[in-house]
């Protein structure tokens, strides 16, 4: 069964005939085209398939796309601003926090809702912010330092 959703992803509108199995992580990367959102283990032990909806992050491999018509998605393609990266984009780099990049649009959307909500957040804020998130390469401690130091 076919169900018509309405979505705005990165400031952009955007109206899809979904099917009732299509989850929100599909939507993005096979409908839209955003592969930036990575697919890891595809039942919400990893954490790199998070984006925010609606201000808030989610397993966007949890979420059936109909579930997310009419609110507001953001991937990690919509924080830069033109060829500005974003704060915690440029933390990221500084500090050495990605290595091969599979864990990071996760570990960004993650840390972007913190700051939005708390922007002087101290390490357990960080670590539990960021609990769940699974990565192979950094040993999490160049990911914790860059939330931490990114400019405000
Ligand atoms: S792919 Fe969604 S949590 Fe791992
Ligand atoms: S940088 Fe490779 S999984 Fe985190």
């Amino acid at each position: 069964m076919k169900h018509q959703i309405r979505v705005k992803v990165n400031a952009e509108t955007h109206e899809a005939q979904v099917s009732s199995e299509l989850t929100l992580l599909e939507f993005l990367r096979d409908t839209l085209g955003l592969t930036g959102t990575k697919m890891g283990c595809g039942n919400g032990e990893c954490g790199a398939c998070t984006v925010l909806l609606s201000g808030a992050p989610v397993r966007s491999c949890l979420i059936l796309a109909v579930e997310a018509d009419g609110q507001e998605i953001l991937t990690v393609e919509g924080l830069a601003r033109g060829d500005r990266l974003h704060p915690l984009q440029e933390a990221f780099l500084e500090k050495g926090a990605v290595q091969c990049g599979f864990c990071t649009p996760g570990m960004l959307l993650a840390a972007k809702a913190l700051v939005d909500r708390q922007p002087d957040p101290d390490l357990k804020d960080v670590k539990e912010a960021l609990g769940g998130h699974l990565c192979r390469c950094t040993g999490y401690e160049s990911i914790f330092e860059a939330i931490l130091a990114h400019p405000r």
